[in-house]
């Protein structure tokens, strides 16, 4: 029978080599009978090669069985400084002696309030209340009930419409994926989701394979139309900044974000930047908006704010915002939204080392550099790969599109995975990626030196040409 307190138990797995083999199979053994995977079909999942992680160092994950990959999609697209960093963990371990969690409802502590300060002094002048949640969703889900309640409470009620970009992805919750154009991901869902409107994204412009740059003059058309017909009865537009992540990283060119903040403020639509992705160094700076120079109305973080190692995120709103909000009791102005673990102590240590560490990265160019030596070796490797049709990377987030030919647009059979089939294949030279369809999606933890960065492009180009030889 299955032990559970068994497989968590780590003096099992030690010099004792069958109770570490038996300590394996029960870990298999319990995850095949009973989890359900996150965007699996499980069929499938289970007719795969288990994979279980035991540990983590830096940018490699270590299995039970011992082997080493290299984290080629940073633990979904979260980590920075690398796991099991010294830092991030004293200052967890810090904090576990004071508490593990105490609520925000109605009291404070000091990580959460340092961190909220932290944040306001992170992004651009004017958005200086931060509102926890525990998830990028969640932090979406509270920028737009904030939005629909400003409205609301400044008598505009009417303003109740929600604009997102073509491919535009904020996460699984309802109020997200109504907002979100995830097309296959949430289509069986829209019966019960509010509707929103979609403007299209910009163009990407391809050159050698490499994508350079993106043409948004049809995409600023097309959002300049909606807004003038619609604006009045609109509360919010949300976008992901500079890179549509969960779309394949579909770029948008410099200077998009700030002619639409622009044509936002000139038609009085709230701005909702989701940067859940994005942020803390991921596309190089710390927030992407405070790099261009655009003050949003609402700001969403999540992912990387604690540097990977727990679930936080944070709404940052304006103090415009935030007034419209004051009232006596009665007035029913309050925000009644709330998660149980909100704020939670630890994780708020955790993210306030992680910002620590990262400003001086951003600030000596260290993280720019590696960024450029990423961009330009996936260049020299596939932008020229007979299978690869396009690449799109900015800072440490990279999408190599697998086809039968670069040159035609005929794409793989969908049930032939050829997707998977690559990312399994990269396991066996020690690398773990995700495919998006036929895309491989590269985001590597922001830590990885030269050498490692050369490592994960090594592999992935191994492992693409086991299963599609030339
Ligand atoms: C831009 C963006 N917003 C929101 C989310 C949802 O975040 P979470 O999975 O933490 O709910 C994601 C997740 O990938 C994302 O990329």
């Amino acid at each position: 029978m299955t032990r559970v307190a068994d497989i968590c138990a780590p003096d099992v797995v030690g010099p004792d080599a069958a109770a570490a083999v038996a300590a394996v199979a029960a870990t298999l053994a319990a995850d095949r009978q009973h989890v359900w995977h996150p965007f699996a079909q499980m069929q499938e999942y289970l007719a795969l090669p288990p994979l279980a992680i035991a540990s983590g160092s830096g940018g490699w994950l270590t299995d039970l069985e011992g082997r080493e990959y290299l984290d080629g999609n940073a633990s979904i697209w979260t980590n920075v400084h690398g796991h099991n960093d010294p830092d991030l963990n004293a200052a967890l371990q810090r904090q576990l002696a004071h508490v593990a969690h105490t609520t925000m409802l109605g009291l404070t502590h000091a990580p959460g309030a340092a961190l909220a300060a932290e944040l306001a002094d992170l992004a651009p002048p004017g958005l200086g209340r931060v509102f926890f949640s525990d998830n990028g969703a969640g932090a979406v889900e509270v920028a737009l009930k904030m939005s629909f309640q400003f409205w609301q409470l400044t008598g505009r009620p009417e303003k109740i419409g929600v604009l997102g970009m073509a491919g535009g992805y904020h996460g699984d919750t309802f109020g997200a994926m109504a907002a979100g154009d995830s097309g296959w991901f949430h289509e069986r869902f829209r019966p019960w989701c509010f509707s929103a409107q979609h403007f299209s994204a910009p163009l990407c412009r391809e050159w050698g394979g490499h994508v350079r740059a993106a043409d948004a003059s049809a995409s600023l058309a097309a959002l300049r139309a909606l807004l003038v017909a619609q604006a009045d009865r609109t509360a919010c537009l949300i976008l992901e900044p500079s890179v549509q992540g969960a779309a394949g990283m579909r770029l948008q060119p410099p200077g998009f974000v700030r002619e639409v903040a622009a044509l936002c403020r000139a038609h009085n639509v709230h701005l909702i930047l989701d940067e859940v992705f994005v942020a803390f160094g991921r596309l190089g700076p710390m927030l992407v908006c405070a790099d261009e120079d655009v003050t949003p109305d609402f700001l969403c973080l999540a992912k990387g704010l604690t540097g990977g190692y727990l679930p936080l995120a944070a709404t940052l709103a304006s103090e415009e915002i935030f007034a419209a909000f004051l009232g006596p009791y009665a007035s029913g102005r309050a925000f009644f939204h709330g998660h149980t673990f909100t704020g939670n102590p630890l994780a708020a240590a955790v993210a306030l080392e992680n910002i620590r560490k990262l400003r001086p990265l951003i600030a000596d160019g260290t993280l720019h550099t590696r960024a450029a030596y990423f961009g330009r070796l996936l260049d020299e490797t596939f932008a020229s790969h007979p299978h690869i049709r396009e690449l799109r990377q900015r800072g440490f987030a990279a999408a190599l599109d697998l086809a039968p030919s670069r040159d035609s647009d005929v794409n793989f059979p969908v049930d032939r995975r050829t997707g998977l089939q690559v990312c399994l294949r990269a396991r066996a030279h020690g690398l773990l990626l995700r495919p998006l369809g036929d895309s491989l999606l590269l985001v590597p933890p922001l830590c990885l030196d030269e050498h490692e960065l050369g490592e994960l492009v090594r592999r992935t180009a191994r492992a693409i040409d086991d299963v599609l030889p030339t």
